[in-house]
């Protein structure tokens, strides 16, 4: 089922979904991501935090072109029917094609909590990763492919220049938005029974 408001099978379907038509998403959907992610909690609900989405040409060659220059002309695409070769030629695909891809959104927050004397960057970020996840929610419940991704870390300097990002907000995380290519399936993660520890760490 590629649409679903059941949101455990949302949880469990919410795969990395990195090979992704070039056809358009419609900014009311992207507008429609934006709300669920700042439907999120906040430190002190002081909700910091803005999504910077790219969707016209000009802007996603410029991200595609920054992507080249940090993984190669060609990204190497590894051979085998292993997990993680099918995951790195997932990546190369979304790599080599990044301008391809319908809407870029890059979630990101001020490092402005407490309010009063120094603000600490723990707050920033636990505040953006709950409305980034929040966000790829609702993309999987809409049948759109995304992926949490950190691509900005190589380059953030020069896409907060280039979209006149303000100096005391960071990026904290490259979302790609289209339709999926593949089918959502379940997601591979550790037995409950095996993360939870019952009264203790020994429990
Ligand atoms: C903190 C963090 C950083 C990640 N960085 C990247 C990344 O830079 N590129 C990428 O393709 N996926 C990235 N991912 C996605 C993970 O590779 C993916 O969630 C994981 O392999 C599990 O795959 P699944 O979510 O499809 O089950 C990142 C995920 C997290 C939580």
């Amino acid at each position: 089922m590629s649409i679903t408001s059941d949101i455990f099978e949302v949880m469990d379907t919410c795969r990395a979904m990195r090979r992704l038509k070039p056809d358009p998403v419609d900014r009311d959907l992207l507008r429609k991501l934006v709300h669920a992610a700042t439907r999120a909690p906040s430190a002190g609900n002081t909700q910091l935090w803005g999504f910077l989405i790219v969707d016209e040409p000009e802007g996603k060659q410029f991200l595609g072109e920054l992507m080249r220059e940090q993984f190669g002309a060609r990204f190497q695409v590894p051979e085998g029917d292993e997990p993680p070769a099918r995951m790195m030629r997932a990546v190369a695909e979304l790599v080599n094609n990044f301008d391809q891809v319908p809407a870029v959104i890059f979630p990101c927050v001020e490092n402005g909590y407490p309010p009063e004397g120094e603000p600490n960057p723990m707050f920033m970020w636990s505040t953006i990763y709950p409305a980034t996840q929040n966000l790829l929610l609702a993309a999987r419940a809409l049948g759109l492919g995304a992926a949490m991704t950190t691509f900005q870390m190589a380059n953030e300097e020069a896409i907060r220049e280039r979209f006149g990002v303000p100096e005391n907000v960071s990026i904290g995380a490259t979302i790609p938005v289209g339709y999926p290519k593949g089918n959502f399936g379940p997601v591979t993660r550790k037995p409950v029974e095996d993360v939870i520890h019952w009264n203790g760490w020994n429990g």
